[in-house]
């Protein structure tokens, strides 16, 4: 079978319909309810104890830490109360031993080692008269409150959240394995081992990714719109709200301000339809799942997110490198007759190891539109160590990476145009734009991501071609470390009004 013939045929494995999009979002809507009715459901739906959106006036200096997917962050935040702040910040790569340690004590006290460093780095004077004073007095407790350091903790895994700084971690996600820590107060974790170093700092908020996002977004949001949703489209996915109480049925444990009626939901989207009721499954899908560290778990985020969609590409094409009638990245001069040595790829290359090809690569090919498609070709070789690519071959993984790319955009409209829908906010007289926030490197870096979006929300049954254009779907790039210091300052003033 002639090459172009085969990659058509497997790309069209990889379609999603119009009608597939409105399967989804209908049944996206049943498992959201259903999330918001008991515990144990596929979407957690986990209320976050954030009952409102600031609008721009809040002021400040706090400090965030941010446990991504990939990197770690800290970050102290001066909000000036005009929508807009000063960040200062660093950004550190988060050890691949560190994601399956022994012992949470061993990831939780390398962060508090990274807050000690950035405090040293950049708020030396406030460390050096911490320390001054701790020679003064003896507790923790003796400090003035003014003088410790509000912290967000941006912590992007699923908790169960029953405080606005309380909360078990449920599962870990997005390749992290520590079992030790599952079950436990994260935020607890984190100040233990902050308390080890006598850092003057208190945790006083935890806060999803998504939350974080959210809170930033409508901080900055033009128009002083109040945004509605915040997304992150990285390494994983995941997708917070802004819910009207009287639709959450479950109870909602503990005390929260209750006057605004709101809560912002988290909504683990990442594992909606684990069940596989509507979400398309490949073949690719299913040995990838069965392959990773958490079986049955994040089904929708298999789709859609940075960790997985180099991996679904990878896995097509090692199935069509072992099949011997198809000709890609064929080394024509070869006599072995094992399918990796008949290959121009270099015996060290990505394509031979699971998770072996970074979904970057992907970007680089939606890019790509040049005749001869050098820069992918440069890139095939550069990243992937496969060697004098002809035409056709890289023609061939071009066409593979944009389906596997374009389904994922077309089911994050999915959840995108759900939380519209459930939102009622179309129907509301007017036309102001449906505000959503989105950060991480898919959305940021994989080229026509939105556009994609926007195409499959036209389809929605509900949003229509002019419901998409009043939603407003905005970067809110490195959000959610100010999200988090936004939250921190909310928590402060519960407390100083003992809610
Ligand atoms: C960052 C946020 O900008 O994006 C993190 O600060 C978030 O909180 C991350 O987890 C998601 O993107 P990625 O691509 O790093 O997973
Ligand atoms: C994973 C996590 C979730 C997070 C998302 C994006 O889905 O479970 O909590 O928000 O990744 O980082």
């Amino acid at each position: 079978m002639a090459l172009a013939e085969e990659t058509k045929r497997i790309a069209a494995q990889f379609e999603y319909t119009d009608d597939d999009v409105n399967k989804g979002v209908h049944e996206f809507l049943r498992q959201m309810n259903e999330g918001l009715e008991h515990d144990g459901t596929s979407m957690s739906q986990i209320p976050t104890y954030v009952t409102g959106v600031p609008n721009g006036t809040e002021k400040g200096l706090y400090l965030a830490v941010d446990l991504g997917g990939t990197n770690f962050r800290v970050c102290s935040i001066h909000l000036n109360g005009d929508t807009t702040f000063n960040l200062t910040y660093s950004k550190i790569p988060i050890p691949k031993e560190m994601m399956v340690a022994e012992q949470a004590s061993d990831l939780f006290g390398f962060l508090a080692k990274q807050i000690e460093l950035f405090l040293r780095t950049h708020h030396e004077d406030h460390f050096e008269a911490h320390i001054r004073r701790r020679q003064t007095v003896s507790t923790p407790e003796g400090y003035r409150d003014e003088q410790i350091f509000r912290l967000g903790f941006t912590f992007s895994f699923p908790v169960r959240q029953v405080g606005i700084n309380k909360g078990t971690l449920m599962r870990w996600t997005k390749g992290f394995d520590i079992p030790d820590a599952v079950g436990k107060d994260v935020c607890a974790l984190l100040q233990q081992e902050i308390d080890r170093l006598h850092l003057p700092v208190k945790v006083a908020a935890l806060v999803n990714d998504t939350v974080g996002t959210l809170m930033a977004r409508s901080y900055t949001s033009p128009g002083k719109t109040s945004t509605l949703l915040g997304a992150i489209f990285g390494t994983g996915t995941n997708g917070a709200y802004v819910e009207k109480v009287t639709n959450i049925k479950k109870p909602v444990e503990g005390d929260y301000d209750k006057s605004t009626g709101l809560m912002v939901i988290n909504t683990e989207w990442g594992s909606f339809d684990n069940q596989l009721n509507v979400l398309p499954n490949t073949s690719y899908d299913i040995e990838l799942d069965k392959k990773s560290v958490n079986p049955g778990i994040q089904i929708f985020e298999k789709r859609v997110s940075g960790m997985f969609l180099g991996e679904i590409v990878r896995l097509v094409i090692v199935d069509m490198l072992k099949k011997p009638e198809i000709s890609l990245f064929k080394d024509e001069n070869s006599s072995h007759n094992d399918w990796k040595s008949t290959t121009t790829i270099g015996p060290e290359s990505g394509v031979f190891q699971q998770w072996g090809i970074d979904s970057s690569i992907m970007s680089i090919a939606a890019a790509d539109g040049t005749p001869d498609q050098s820069s992918l070709r440069q890139e095939l070789e550069k990243q992937l160590h496969i060697y004098a690519a002809s035409l056709e071959d890289a023609q061939a993984f071009r066409t593979v990476a944009n389906a596997v790319g374009r389904r994922a955009a077309r089911l994050s409209a999915v959840a995108l145009g759900a939380v519209v829908l459930q939102s009622g906010k179309l129907q509301e007289a007017g036309d102001d734009p449906v505000d959503i926030g989105v950060d991480g490197s898919l959305v940021e870096h994989y080229p026509f991501f939105r556009d994609m979006i926007y195409e499959a929300l036209a389809a929605v049954d509900g949003i229509g071609p002019e419901g998409a254009k009043r939603i407003r779907i905005g970067i809110a790039k490195d959000g959610s470390g100010v999200g988090a210091a936004l939250i921190a300052l909310v928590a402060a003033n519960m407390e100083r009004k003992g809610v």
